[in-house]
C-alpha cells in the first residue's frame, strides 16, 4: 500500500513490519472522532486563511461522506490500512482528490490520535457515568424495598450488629456516588485539546487552537506542544478510576455470591442472570457475579499495562504509545458491561428476610445493646460490656440465647437489670435505636436514598 508517509525511506517495508505497526484492528473504533476532529481542523484552516473557505468546505463535505458511508456500511475500515488517521486521509484523497492532501497542514499524527483519544474516551466517560448512575437509583430501589429486613452486620466475617439488609446495600450506593464523582474529575482534566501541539514543537502556521478547542467542545487547549503530544496521563487516570469502580463492584460481587450460598442463603438471585450445572441438577451458580469479581483483575492489569508503557518514555511521542488503547479500551468496555449486568440483576434479586433475621438473632449481635442498656442504668461502658459478655458466654455453654435467659438470671449478673432489657435487645429496637446520622435506623437509610436520588438528579443536568 501507498503510504501517505513514505517520505526518505526507498524500499517497500516487508509485510511482517507492516502487521506488526497497524493499529487499524483497534483504532478504528475511533473512526468518528477522527473524522469530527479533522473537520474542525479543516474549519479552522479555512477561517484563519491558511487553505481558501471553499478548500475548506471540499474538506468538510467530503469528510462528512465518508462519516455517514462508515455509518450505512457503505464504506468498509481496509484491515490493511496502518491506522485509523491514514485510513480517512486516504479515503478523504480519493474521493475528492488533491484538496484531500491539504488536511494535514498545521498538524501530525502525534496530536491527532492524541486528540482522538481524548474525545472517544471522553463519550465513554459519559456513558459509564450513566451506567454507574443507574446502578445507584437500582440499589437505592432495592434498599427502600428492604429498609426493615433485618440481617447481621460483619466485621471479620463474624456477626457484629444487626444492620437493615438496606442499609448494606446503600454502603454500596455511596461507593458509585464517589465512583460518579472521580469520572466527573478524570473528565475535567481530559477535556483539553492536545490537536494544534503538530509533531512536538508547535507549528509556523497562524493557526487557532482555542477555535478548534471550542468546535470540540473541549474546556481549553494543553499549553505546552511537548506535553500535550506526550500527555497519556487521561487514559491512565481513567484505567484507575475504573480500576476502583470494577473492586467495588467486586465487593458487591462477592458479597451477592455468598449471600445466594446455601450456607447463608439470604437471597436469591433472578433465575436470568444465574446458570445451572451441566452434572448436578441442584446447582444455580451466581456466574454473572463472579464474572463481574474476575473481570475486575483484567481491568487492573489494563492500569498496569498503561503505567508500565509510560513510565520508560523519553518526551514526546513514542511508538510505545500506540499501546495505549487497547488496555482503555477493555477497561471501559469490561466496565460498562459489568455496571449493565449488575443493574440488570439486582431488580430480580430477592431476600429472604427470614433467613437473615434468624442468622441475626444467632450470633448475639445484640450484645453491645445489651452493654449500652447497662449504661442507661447507670454503668461506665467498660463494666457494662464485661457483664454482657460474661452473660454470652453463659448463653453459649448452656446454649441459650439473650432472648431466652430469664429476669432471674439477668438479675444475678446485675441487679440493675429490669423486665425492659427485653425490649432492649430485641433485634428491631436496637436496629431502630440507631438513629445516629448514617445509622442503620430505618429513617437513617431513608433519607441516605433520598441523599443519593438527589444527588444523582443533580448530575443528570449535567451542570458544570
Ligand atoms: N497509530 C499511532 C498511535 O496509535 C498514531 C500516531 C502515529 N504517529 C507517529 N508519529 N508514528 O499512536
Amino acid at each position: 500500500m501507498n503510504k501517505l508517509w513514505a517520505g526518505r525511506t526507498e524500499a517497500e517495508t516487508a509485510k511482517l513490519a507492516d502487521e506488526f505497526n497497524s493499529s487499524i484492528a483497534f483504532d478504528s473504533r475511533m473512526a468518528k472522532q477522527d473524522i469530527t476532529g479533522s473537520m474542525a481542523h479543516a474549519a479552522m484552516l479555512g477561517a484563519k486563511g491558511i487553505i481558501t473557505a471553499q478548500e475548506a468546505e471540499v474538506l468538510i463535505d467530503g469528510l462528512q461522506t465518508i462519516l455517514d458511508d462508515l455509518k450505512t456500511g457503505a464504506l468498509q475500515i481496509d484491515p490493511a490500512a496502518e491506522d485509523i488517521h491514514m485510513f480517512v486521509e486516504q479515503v478523504l484523497t480519493d474521493r475528492i482528490g488533491n484538496v484531500g492532501k491539504k488536511l494535514h497542514t498545521a498538524r501530525s499524527r502525534n496530536d491527532q490520535v492524541a486528540l482522538d483519544l481524548r474525545l472517544y474516551l471522553r463519550g465513554e466517560i459519559d456513558e459509564i457515568s450513566a451506567l454507574t448512575a443507574q446502578l445507584a437509583s437500582v440499589i437505592c430501589d432495592k434498599a427502600e424495598e428492604y429498609g426493615d429486613a433485618i440481617m447481621p452486620g460483619y466485621t471479620h466475617l463474624q456477626r457484629a450488629q444487626p444492620i437493615s439488609f438496606g442499609h448494606q446495600l446503600m454502603a454500596y450506593a455511596m461507593m458509585l456516588l464517589r465512583d460518579l464523582d472521580r469520572l466527573k474529575d478524570c473528565r475535567r482534566r481530559m477535556n483539553v485539546s492536545p490537536i494544534g501541539c503538530c509533531a512536538l514543537a508547535g507549528t509556523t502556521y497562524d493557526t487557532d487552537r482555542e477555535m478548534e478547542a471550542e468546535a470540540l467542545g473541549f474546556d481549553g487547549i494543553c499549553l505546552n506542544s511537548v506535553d500535550g503530544v506526550s500527555d497519556r496521563d487521561f487514559a491512565a487516570e481513567l484505567c484507575a478510576v475504573l480500576a476502583i469502580e470494577m473492586m467495588h463492584l467486586s465487593r458487591l460481587a462477592e458479597e451477592l455470591i455468598l449471600w445466594s450460598s446455601w450456607e447463608f442463603q439470604f437471597i436469591e438471585l433472578p433465575d436470568a442472570y444465574t446458570t445451572g450445572s451441566s452434572i448436578m441438577p441442584q446447582k444455580k451458580n451466581p456466574d454473572m457475579a463472579e464474572l463481574v469479581r474476575g473481570k475486575t483483575g483484567r481491568v487492573y492489569g489494563d492500569l498496569m499495562g498503561i503505567l508500565t508503557v509510560l513510565k520508560g518514555l523519553p518526551l514526546a511521542y513514542n511508538k510505545d504509545m500506540q499501546e495505549d488503547k487497547e488496555g482503555v479500551f477493555d477497561a471501559c468496555d469490561t466496565a460498562k458491561m459489568c455496571l449493565a449486568v449488575m443493574a440488570g440483576m439486582l431488580p430480580g434479586m430477592k431476600a429472604r428476610r427470614d433467613r437473615m433475621r434468624r442468622a441475626a438473632s444467632e450470633g448475639f449481635i445484640n450484645a453491645t445493646d445489651l452493654a449500652d442498656y447497662l449504661v442507661m442504668k447507670g454503668l461506665p461502658f467498660r463494666s457494662a460490656y464485661k457483664i454482657s459478655g460474661a452473660l454470652v458466654g453463659k448463653c453459649i455453654r448452656e446454649g441459650k440465647t439473650l432472648e431466652t435467659l430469664s429476669l432471674a438470671e439477668y438479675r444475678e449478673a446485675s441487679p440493675l437489670i429490669g423486665d425492659d432489657v427485653y425490649t432492649h435487645i430485641d433485634l428491631g429496637v436496637c436496629v431502630q435505636k440507631r438513629t445516629s446520622a448514617g445509622g442503620t435506623s430505618v429513617q437513617s437509610v431513608e433519607q441516605q436514598i433520598r441523599a443519593v436520588r438527589s444527588r444523582l438528579e443533580q448530575d443528570d443536568g449535567k451542570d458544570d
